[in-house]
């Protein structure tokens, strides 16, 4: 099996865009955009949803499925050489991984909240970003169902993962960031 890892910054009341599925600026930040980067880099694969993409110099280099209820199974994505729209409805992850010819590694589920969510129950790591000045009301939740209460951190937990440290990735403007891990409660990951 390999590795599934979660990426999100997420407001204080665990929303990740507004109701129009923008993403505001309050939850845009730079030390967040530069770990998420980072991380994509040394990924196999990003997948995430048809209004969702990490942007950047460097993502066209990725390979990546894009889950979209348009096809029936997995199809070519004719403005994206490297990447496949996915119906998880008519292929499994891995079928579909080995249509885009990615072998061994980590798949990064970018979001957004129904992907996120339905990949819940497979995560072996969330890296979970939190900008505690900024809040959505009437938001897009992280997790289907899941704002304040629960959180999302309840929603981890309830899946079996555990926090590891917490770190300031920029304290003036109160951006956190927690690795969730379902193997030990003491892993952290450097921005
Ligand atoms: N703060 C963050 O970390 C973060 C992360 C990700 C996204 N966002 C923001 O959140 C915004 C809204 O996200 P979103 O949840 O609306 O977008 P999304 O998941 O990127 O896109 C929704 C679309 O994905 C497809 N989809 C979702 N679930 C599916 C399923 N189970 N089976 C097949 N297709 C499925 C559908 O595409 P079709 O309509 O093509 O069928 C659906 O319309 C994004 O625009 C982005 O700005 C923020």
């Amino acid at each position: 099996m390999r590795r599934i890892e979660g990426y999100a910054i997420v407001s204080a009341d665990g929303m990740i865009a507004d109701r129009d599925g923008a993403m505001p600026g309050s939850i845009r930040n730079d030390a967040d955009q530069k770990f998420l980067q980072t991380e994509l880099d040394h990924v196999a694969v990003v997948v995430h949803g048809a209004r969702s993409h990490e942007g950047g110099p460097r993502a066209a280099r990725r390979k990546r499925l894009i889950v979209t209820r348009r096809i029936a199974s997995v199809a070519p994505d004719p403005s994206h050489p490297n990447a496949l729209l996915w119906n998880p409805a008519g292929a499994t992850l891995q079928e579909a991984l080995a249509k885009l010819n990615v072998g061994a590694g980590t798949a990064a589920i970018i979001g957004g909240t129904e992907v996120f969510g339905m990949f819940l129950p497979l995560y072996d790591a969330f890296h979970l970003t939190r900008a505690a000045f900024a809040k959505i009301p009437g938001g897009r939740p992280l997790f289907p169902g899941i704002g304040t209460q629960p959180t999302p951190e309840d929603a981890l937990a309830a899946h079996g993962l555990k926090p590891g440290t917490t770190q300031d990735i920029d304290a003036a403007a109160g951006v956190t960031l927690t690795t969730w891990t379902r193997e030990a409660a003491t892993t952290t990951r450097n921005s």
